[in-house]
């Protein structure tokens, strides 16, 4: 196991009823921005909910902000915030809200163009208060310090983090999951998935603690992703399904081990050319970058196949193959198409991609810092 630190402090409040816990979490005398998407919150109730919550606070309200949150969307909440003093930030949403609003947070108080923020790495110095109210299991926002913000105009989706911006808090209520769209669970159960594969299935650490985690959070999303499907009213398997995705990327099963995160850097070069939603991106080149790299992640990949899939049988080959074939079966079950052919893009597509790759620094990739172009250019072809 490697040397590591590990601090989360964002409070978590989970179960039915905790938006009616949110005055307790916020100073009275706070003066409120409310963060959130196109609507859905307004239209099941959920906002109605936490403004019940917070009656007797100051409270303004950003709405709008986009799946794959944008830089140019967020940078008007920045201006309403400066000019109306806002001193807490609340996102109430899924990962594209939290995410939006950890760039608020950053942008704020910062003396530059805040941009730089992503682009040139620049230096947070301090950042607005915020928390949450988490309506979409998926990325794990709600307890971690990173963010994902895109540039519309140059096509840039690029992520950063910052020990300042954990959540305060986030209110994780199981029940507010019931209105999502099947193609939104769906994606929430491949995005969580492939956040542990992203820091479980690359070499032995000698960390059993993190590894006995991670196969057990992957084979709650194998037996309850499906379930909450079939069985969209059941409580326990969105409760089920909404820690893992929050144990998924809190820094827990990631602490002390090598991590990768090279599917979700490719991924993310399909989402700023093409629109594809993020675990779209992540259920094509999963698949994908399993093959490419087998020799690699060979330990790791028989450790996988054995604890994950079951898979005893056969040499190590005919394991590691069907282990792969047996993600990618996975995804489809879910109903989300695991070839670029499925979202209608073809191999003439990837100059562009890799182009991307190569502009953004995405050159050295994985947990070895040796997965390059060339690489990329095969898990795209065979993504194909
Ligand atoms: O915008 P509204 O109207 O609210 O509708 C949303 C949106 O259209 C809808 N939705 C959310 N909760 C709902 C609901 N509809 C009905 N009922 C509900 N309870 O779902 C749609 C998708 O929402 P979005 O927030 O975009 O999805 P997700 O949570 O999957 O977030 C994706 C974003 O997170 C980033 C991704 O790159 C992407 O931009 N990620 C952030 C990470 C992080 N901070 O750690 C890690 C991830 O790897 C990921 O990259
Ligand atoms: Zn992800």
């Amino acid at each position: 196991m490697n040397n590591f630190t590990f601090h989360n402090p964002t409070r978590i409040l989970f179960g039915r009823g905790r938006i009616a816990d949110l005055a307790r979490e916020i100073p009275a005398a706070a003066r409120v921005l409310i963060t959130y998407g196109g609507g859905s919150i307004v239209k099941t109730g959920t906002l109605a909910e936490v403004k019940a919550a917070l009656s007797g606070f100051t409270l303004f309200e950003f709405p709008g902000i986009e799946p794959n949150p944008t830089y140019e969307t967020l940078m008007r909440a920045v201006e309403l915030a400066r000019r109306e003093h806002i001193d807490f930030l609340l996102a109430v949403g899924g990962g594209s809200v939290i995410d939006g609003t950890k760039f608020i947070a950053a942008a704020i108080p910062f003396a530059g163009e805040p941009w730089d923020i992503l682009v040139k790495r620049a230096k947070i110095t301090s950042a607005v208060a915020f928390g949450s109210v988490l309506t979409l299991p998926a990325t794990g926002s709600e307890m971690n310090n990173g963010a994902v913000i895109t540039k519309r105009a140059t096509n840039d989706k690029l992520a950063f983090s910052n020990s300042r911006l954990y959540p305060r808090f986030s209110v994780l209520d199981p029940s507010k999951t019931f209105t999502l769209p099947p193609r939104q669970v769906a994606n929430g159960v491949v995005d969580a998935f492939v956040h542990i594969t992203e820091q479980y299935l690359t070499y032995p650490a000698d960390a059993k603690v993190q590894d006995r985690i991670a196969e057990g959070l992957l084979l709650t999303l194998i037996e309850e992703g499906p379930r909450a499907l079939s069985e969209p009213g059941n409580y326990a398997v969105r409760a089920n399904l909404m820690w893992t995705a929050t144990m998924a990327l809190n820094g827990l099963i990631g602490a002390g081990v090598p991590n990768d995160w090279a599917t979700h850097m490719l991924g993310h070069e399909l989402t700023a050319l093409h629109g594809l939603d993020h675990a779209q991106t992540l259920a094509v080149v999963l698949p994908a970058m399993l093959q490419v790299r087998r020799s690699e992640k060979r330990g790791k990949l028989l450790q996988y196949a054995d604890r994950v899939w079951g898979l005893r049988d056969g040499d190590e080959e005919t394991r590691i193959d069907q282990a792969i074939a047996r993600t990618r079966e996975f995804f489809g079950s879910l109903q989300v198409p695991t070839r670029l052919s499925g979202y209608g893009i073809g191999k003439d597509a990837i100059p562009a991609l890799l182009a991307q790759l190569e502009r953004h620094g995405m050159t050295a990739l994985g947990e070895h810092q040796s997965f390059n172009l060339a690489g990329s250019r095969q898990v795209y072809e065979l993504a194909a």
